[in-house]
């Protein structure tokens, strides 16, 4: 029993797949308790504020930060740890914000560290995913439809550049988003060796 969304962390997986394959070496941070990709250091975390800390832990030796996972922005302001039995009609669960993971990084990035960021939204997809690119400080946003993008194999998304240039991808596989992004990080001017 949970209230929650149907992100399954695909996006992440072959993320770490891809820069794997590029000979990066590879640290997962992720909730969905699957296996990671061979060669991929795991680190397992089961909320926002473990992921938090686990990220900026591995910022400090990292070239590049992929921030794909979709993170819950309110967690619960108390904890039972007992089965809470029902009572009235009607109960009101008290949430309080979870830390944003990216702006924090966003204070703490090294010169020369790539950061991106993924924008999911539902209206105003172009727009809102821009005010994040700025507001996080990213290199580089990956804007896309939740509702699409959710839970499916595939993706349709639009990358946003810090330079304002932008590049709309037809729906793909997440394998194939990722290497595209992979492709088009690599391919930056100032990319560190
Ligand atoms: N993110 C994060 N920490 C959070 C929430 C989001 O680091 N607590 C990151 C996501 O991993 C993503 C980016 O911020 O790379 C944008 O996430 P998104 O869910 O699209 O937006 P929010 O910043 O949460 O804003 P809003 O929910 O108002 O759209």
């Amino acid at each position: 029993r949970f209230i929650g969304n149907r992100s399954s962390g695909q996006m992440g997986y072959a993320l770490a797949h891809q820069a794997r394959d590029r000979g990066a070496h590879v640290i997962l941070v992720s909730t969905t308790g699957q296996l990671a990709p061979f060669g991929v250091e795991l680190v397992p975390v089961d909320t926002a504020s473990q992921m938090h800390d686990a990220v900026i832990e591995a910022l400090a030796d990292a070239d590049l930060l992929l921030m794909a996972a979709a993170v819950a922005d309110y967690t619960p302001a108390i904890r039972s740890p007992h089965k809470i039995k029902k009572g009235e009609s009607r109960l009101t669960l008290d949430l309080i914000r979870t830390p944003d993971i990216l702006a924090h990084v966003a204070k703490l990035r090294a010169p020369g560290q790539l950061v991106v960021g993924f924008a999911a939204e539902t209206q105003g997809l172009l727009e809102n995913a821009r005010d994040k690119l700025h507001q996080k400080r990213l290199d580089l946003i990956v804007a896309n439809d939740a509702r699409q993008a959710m839970g499916s194999t595939t993706n349709q998304v639009t990358l946003i550049f810090a330079d304002g240039h932008f590049e709309e991808f037809p729906v793909l596989p997440k394998s194939e988003v990722a290497s595209r992004i992979l492709d088009r990080l690599m391919a930056l001017p100032n990319r560190h060796e």
